[in-house]
């Protein structure tokens, strides 16, 4: 059994509206699953799904066989599921540590020793404890956004295109990280414009095209295919 499954989901943003026309995906334990596809096609609208945060009009979303959808986002997360979003997903003018603080909400008491062991995990953010989010650099941020998600000790992280606007090194860098946090034993489904390296990361991947699943499989067997290496991979 997966650890999760989507099947023939119908979401929107309003009631009459279809953005994806019937998607299916999963996640099985310990996976790295790229999302990849054209701007617009529905990557977003898909894990905002997941997270709980759009209501489906038809179709599931279990987690571990249990359906998920329709709960609420507070609901999603105290499941296990973490989702950090593509854009405002830090808050700039709190300090690293608040910010981490924000992500433990869930569970106050436990919270300071996870924020420990971030510290001991990610150095960058314990020196940088006290200054606000809003120093930090592009690629800092995202560590900070992942982090902040990691708070709640999910079974299951979202990554919503975590390498966006970063330099080719500093993304190198959070590539690294993805794949250190899934070492762990978190899974990771993760949307990514860069396709390249999200091929690279991911054990599978699947192409969303206008709202529905093109291809997918493995991830070196697509990142091999010749079609998809003229279209999405530039070459
Ligand atoms: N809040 C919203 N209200 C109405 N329509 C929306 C909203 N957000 C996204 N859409 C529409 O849903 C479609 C899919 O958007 P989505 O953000 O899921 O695409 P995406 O694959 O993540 O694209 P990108 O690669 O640009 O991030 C687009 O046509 C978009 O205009
Ligand atoms: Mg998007």
């Amino acid at each position: 059994m997966g650890l999760l499954t989507v099947e023939d989901l119908v979401v929107g943003y309003s009631a009459a509206d279809e953005i994806l026309k019937g998607v299916a995906l999963t996640v099985e334990p310990g996976e790295i699953v790229s999302i990849i596809g054209p701007n617009g096609a529905g990557k977003s609208t898909l894990l905002k799904a997941i997270a709980g945060l759009l209501k489906p009009s038809r179709g599931a979303i279990c987690l571990k066989g249990e359906a998920i959808h329709g709960r609420a986002p507070q609901e999603v997360s105290r499941l296990g599921v973490a989702f950090v979003p593509q854009e405002q997903n830090i808050f700039p003018t709190m300090s690293v540590r608040e910010n981490l603080e924000m992500g433990g909400y869930i569970d106050a008491a436990g919270s300071k020793r996870r924020i420990e062991t971030i510290f001991a995990r990610f150095p960058i953010l314990a020196e940088k404890r006290r200054h606000a989010a809003r120093t930090l650099s592009g690629g800092q941020r995202q560590i900070l956004a992942m982090a902040m998600a990691l708070m709640v000790e999910p079974t299951l992280l979202l990554l919503d295109e975590p390498s966006a606007g970063l330099s080719p090194l500093a993304a190198e860098a959070l590539f690294q990280s993805v794949i250190a946090i899934n070492k762990e034993g978190v899974s990771i489904a993760m949307v990514e414009q860069n396709a390249n390296e999200a091929l690279a990361v991911a054990t599978r991947a699947y192409i969303l095209v206008d709202g529905r699943n093109s291809r997918s499989g493995p991830a070196a067997t697509l990142a091999a295919d010749p079609d998809i290496r003229r279209v999405f991979l530039g070459g």
